[in-house]
């Protein structure tokens, strides 16, 4: 048999990718499953970045390019982040990747030895500490909790640095929680990382452009500017532009960083695809209108869902403000038992409930390190969402 090596041993497998195949596989068979695990916005791809990606096709662009991407899309890359962002980088600083999970991950093969440690706050998305084991590190885990409205504890940050710390991950807006952090929580981080300058931010912000009416998004490098070179911000046209079959992505960050995560991906992957590069410039360069139109539809499924969450009893939700899901607390229904007389003794039990006696797909907070959670996307029609939540209130009215 194949030898699979030790380092897989402890790696899982993408639970909320699981659910969503799990919840497929039973349409397949004719049950009508509503699936609230997906992790991708519902509408397609703006028809602008469609055209742009035929087109070229057709124009030639079907070859490889430079390793760390194409320089016009860098260039407008660099563009966008100075334009939102008021970020300063040259177009050798910025790398292009197969989404911004390829990024994430160079970003730690080229960086991280054996035993170097990463932070990563919990609630997580469920990709951080893997590919931290995969690429040798090893996963710090933080409580963000939910007294703090699931925001991290600089004092608790600090007390977790050692001389191996390499990195700390901030995702704002979060996946999960939809925390979007404000910028006194990033001058606050700051000061502790001003004492400890060896630890580099991880800034994932695929988010960035989902927030909801009267938040405002920043990002380490902007709200401390003094800590810009310390910083490697993430970013993809996933979530903004749902493009997240495109799989195309970005990092800016100090140039000798970029160079390392350049030469993994040399001999790797390359860059993303050609065809979605040019996609993307497009996406920048293009009318941005329907993104307030796309988080508009977002906000109000996501107050729908937490307002009908708040109504039942042993189920709590703070209001995210932003991204497109709705995390929330469950821990009112761990010990209950299911008419079958089963009992439900976490939230994997509770997720797997849903999906048997409600024909809901929901993901476990256990897949973001975050127990006796469940989190919904809203990322589907308000129909299905309405539909999700009678068919939820209904099966935990049968939970004694
Ligand atoms: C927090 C977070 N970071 C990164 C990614 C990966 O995005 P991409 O599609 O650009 O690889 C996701 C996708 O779900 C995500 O939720």
């Amino acid at each position: 048999m194949t030898h699979i090596a030790q380092k897989l041993a402890h790696i899982k497998p993408s639970q909320t990718k699981a659910i969503s195949q799990m919840a497929a596989a039973l349409k397949g068979q004719g049950r009508e499953i509503i699936s609230l695990s997906l992790g991708e916005p519902d509408f397609n791809t703006p028809e602008n970045i469609i055209e742009a990606g035929a087109r070229a096709m057709r124009e030639g662009h079907t070859r490889y390019t430079l390793v760390a991407g194409m320089l016009p899309l860098r260039e407008q890359v660099v563009e966008k982040l100075s334009k939102d962002n008021h970020l300063s980088y040259e177009p050798d600083q910025i790398t292009i990747g197969t989404g911004a999970k390829q990024v994430l991950y160079n970003a730690m093969v080229a960086t991280l030895d054996p035993g170097d440690e990463v932070i990563i706050p919990t609630p997580c998305w469920v990709s951080y500490p893997e590919m931290v084991s995969l690429a040798g590190g090893v996963p710090v885990l933080v409580e963000s909790r939910r007294e703090n409205g699931y925001m991290l504890d600089p004092r608790e940050v600090e007390a977790r640095i050692t001389p191996r710390t390499k990195w700390i991950v901030i995702n704002s807006p979060c996946n999960p929680t939809g925390v979007v952090y404000p910028d006194d929580q990033f001058k606050a981080l700051a000061e502790v990382l001003r004492r400890h300058p060896r630890v580099f931010v991880l800034s994932d912000d695929v988010y960035e452009k989902l927030v909801y009416p009267g938040v405002i998004f920043t990002t380490m490098a902007k709200a401390a500017p003094d800590l810009a070179d310390r910083c490697l911000v993430v970013n993809s046209f996933s979530k903004a532009y749902c493009m997240t079959g495109w799989r195309i992505g970005y990092g800016a960050g100090p140039a000798p960083l970029i160079k390392a995560m350049n030469l993994v991906q040399s001999q790797t992957t390359s860059p993303g695809s050609s065809i979605s590069q040019v996609a993307a410039i497009e996406a920048l360069q293009g009318p941005q209108d329907y993104i307030p139109r796309f988080v508009e539809h977002f906000h109000q499924r996501t107050q729908f869902i937490v307002e009908k969450v708040n109504q039942i009893d042993g189920m709590d939700c703070l209001m995210p403000q932003g991204a497109f899901y709705a995390f929330l607390n469950c821990s009112g229904f761990i010990g209950r038992t299911s008419p079958q007389g089963k009992t439900i003794s976490n939230d994997i039990d509770l997720a797997m409930y849903f999906m048997e006696s409600a024909n809901v797909a929901v993901v476990p907070g256990s897949a973001f390190l975050a127990e006796n959670h469940l989190r919904i996307s809203c990322a589907t029609s308000m129909d299905n969402l309405v539909e999700a939540m009678k068919r939820i209130e209904a099966a935990c009215r049968q939970l004694n």
